[in-house]
């Protein structure tokens, strides 16, 4: 099987082919969707909320990301593995940055490294990137900041937040970024930004001009049941699945019709 690369993502731009991400924290789950064949996994720090229970994704620490990001590795055989460098890890200055990156590459085996911001964590993204680190950079919705924001409404409808988001694209690029990741803002400014830039520019709730699309694993299966923004496409009902299946399972021990005569030694 050939591997995807940086090189292969930014060939798909520039022929036009989407580029396909979902989210994965886990050995089995990430073993099915790279034999499905997605372009790239993304180990998101939104495993603080999906495999977690917090809140936001602020609390998950280097160590868990690691842990769930070694997981992912061990399953994934042809995917390009994404991990975020949770909130607090790279934003205080450049060599702690690069720090979290190596430790993130060394100890779980994965292949890149995003960061939330533009222009506040330049000097970070330009360290990781001298240390031969490929780097994601994720704009508009940011989650590790939403406390500043104070809400997950859609970000930069207006004019000055779109036109930093640009200058914050632009900026991620020239530092030599190979990806950048917008989320939940107006799909005409995610269009501008795709236009702009010349590497892959992947949307979540950005609208279809961009040049890839990524969603969190369990919300597209229907496993989470309580978030359900706009953009979200529910691929699968896997809580009715899962649920009928546990329901089932009960039914058959209390009856004990399982374990059966050829379900016994
Ligand atoms: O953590 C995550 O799942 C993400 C995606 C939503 C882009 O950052
Ligand atoms: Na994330």
């Amino acid at each position: 099987i050939k591997r995807i690369t940086t090189h292969i993502l930014q060939e798909m731009k520039d022929r036009g082919e989407k580029i396909s991400m979902l989210t994965a924290y886990d050995y089995s789950m990430a073993k099915i969707v790279d034999a499905a064949g997605i372009d790239i996994v993304l180990v998101g720090d939104s495993a603080s909320n999906v495999m977690a229970g917090h809140e936001t994704t602020l609390p998950i620490t280097l160590d868990q990301m690691i842990y769930h990001a070694s997981a992912v590795v061990r399953a994934v055989k042809r995917s390009f593995i994404v991990v975020d460098i949770p909130f607090g890890n790279y934003q205080g200055n450049s060599s702690e940055a690069l720090r979290s990156a190596i430790r993130i590459m060394k100890e779980s085996g994965a292949h890149a490294v995003k960061v939330e911001g533009g222009a506040e964590i330049k000097e970070s993204v330009i360290r990781i990137l001298s240390a031969g680190v490929p780097v994601m950079g994720h704009l508009g919705l940011t989650p590790q900041s939403i406390y500043k924001f104070g809400t997950y409404t859609v970000r930069a409808k207006e004019e000055a937040e779109a036109a930093k988001l640009i200058e914050d694209a632009k900026i991620l690029e020239q530092c030599g970024c190979f990806a950048i990741v917008l989320e939940k803002i107006p799909a005409s400014l995610a269009k501008k930004v795709a236009e702009t830039v010349n590497i892959p520019v992947i949307g979540i709730g950005a609208g279809g001009g961009v040049d890839g699309q990524v969603l969190v694993m369990h919300d597209m299966l229907g496993i989470t049941q309580e978030f359900k923004p706009r953009f979200l496409r529910q691929y699968a009902d896997l809580q009715k699945i899962m649920t009928d299946a546990f329901t089932e399972y009960i039914r058959d021990v209390k009856s004990q019709d399982f374990p059966n005569e050829s379900e016994s030694y």
